[in-house]
């Protein structure tokens, strides 16, 4: 665990997800190199960081940012646990905000992780997108607000990440189900505030309105898609992955996460 001198000073991705994703195990992963062998878990009820220094993974996918780390290069950033329980939620946002306009300690990426076994399960798919769909509207008002201040559209949000685990359950859904199921429960969401919002008389046409705040993606378009939130800078990714058992493992969520410091 990180002294509090340097946890300012370290980019941070912030780790966040439903109570029983799997937040705790990965960290504690992480934490001990990806070779580790997971231990018990506990209910998380604050904000955890923990200091990761990693060597980056070699593969064969290029990073994204040309002035990104490269493989082999060395990494430090703090991964935060944050609690799953939806009446914690707030402390998970308000990190969020408290994220300095300095760059040191800035939160550079969200990993979003889910359950892919419990997604095929109606209750834990509205949990779960109620909460990527809360999370995402706190990124795109953030982003909205820095983009109307005229910062450039890649420094106005952040890139999310969502990870779904537990591959190596049998009932676990691919990657690309875990993305369509997400995305049409979200539209979900978004029609019943969106409707709640018109009864309650909000103007829906003017531009910068708070109808327009309170929507998610691309403003009153039928369908919610991942790729909606690139007009605010945010980038969405979905990868499957494992934190024990036989399966992908957690390789490809540490690369995106070192790509991204
Ligand atoms: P909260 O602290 O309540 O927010 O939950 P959390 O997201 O931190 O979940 P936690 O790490 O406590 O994991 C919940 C359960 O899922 C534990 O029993 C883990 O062992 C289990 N688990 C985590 N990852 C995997 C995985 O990849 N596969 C399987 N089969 N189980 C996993």
């Amino acid at each position: 665990t990180a002294n509090v001198s340097s946890l300012t000073n370290l980019p941070t991705i912030l780790l966040v997800g439903p109570s029983g994703a799997g937040k705790t195990a990965l960290a504690t992963r992480m934490e001990r190199g990806p070779d580790a062998q997971p231990t018990e878990t506990h209910t998380t009820t604050n904000n955890h960081s923990i200091e990761i220094e990693t060597p980056v993974p070699s593969s064969s996918s290029e990073s994204p940012s040309s002035s990104g780390p490269s493989a082999g290069e060395h990494v430090k950033f703090l991964l935060t646990d944050t609690p799953g329980h939806g009446k914690l939620r707030a402390r998970v946002f308000n990190r969020l905000d408290a994220m300095g306009e300095n760059d040191k300690g800035r939160v550079r990426a969200v990993v979003f992780l889910c359950d892919a076994a419990a997604l095929s399960d109606p209750d834990s798919l509205r949990h779960a997108a109620a909460y990527l769909h809360d999370l995402l509207l706190v990124l795109q008002r953030r982003a909205s607000a820095r983009i109307r201040a005229g910062a450039p559209l890649a420094k106005c949000g952040n890139p999310v990440l969502v990870a779904a685990n537990k591959l190596d359950l049998f009932t676990a859904l691919p990657g690309t189900a875990v993305k369509s199921n997400l995305e049409a429960e979200v539209t979900r969401i978004r029609a019943s505030r969106s409707k709640r919002l018109l009864d309650s008389g909000v103007g829906a046409d003017e531009v910068g309105s708070e109808a327009q705040d309170d929507w998610l993606g691309e403003y009153a378009s039928q369908k919610f898609t991942f790729e909606q939130m690139g007009e605010f800078g945010i980038d969405i990714d979905v990868i499957g992955g494992n934190v024990t058992g036989e399966g992908p493992g957690i390789e490809k969520w540490w690369q995106w996460m070192a790509y991204r410091l």
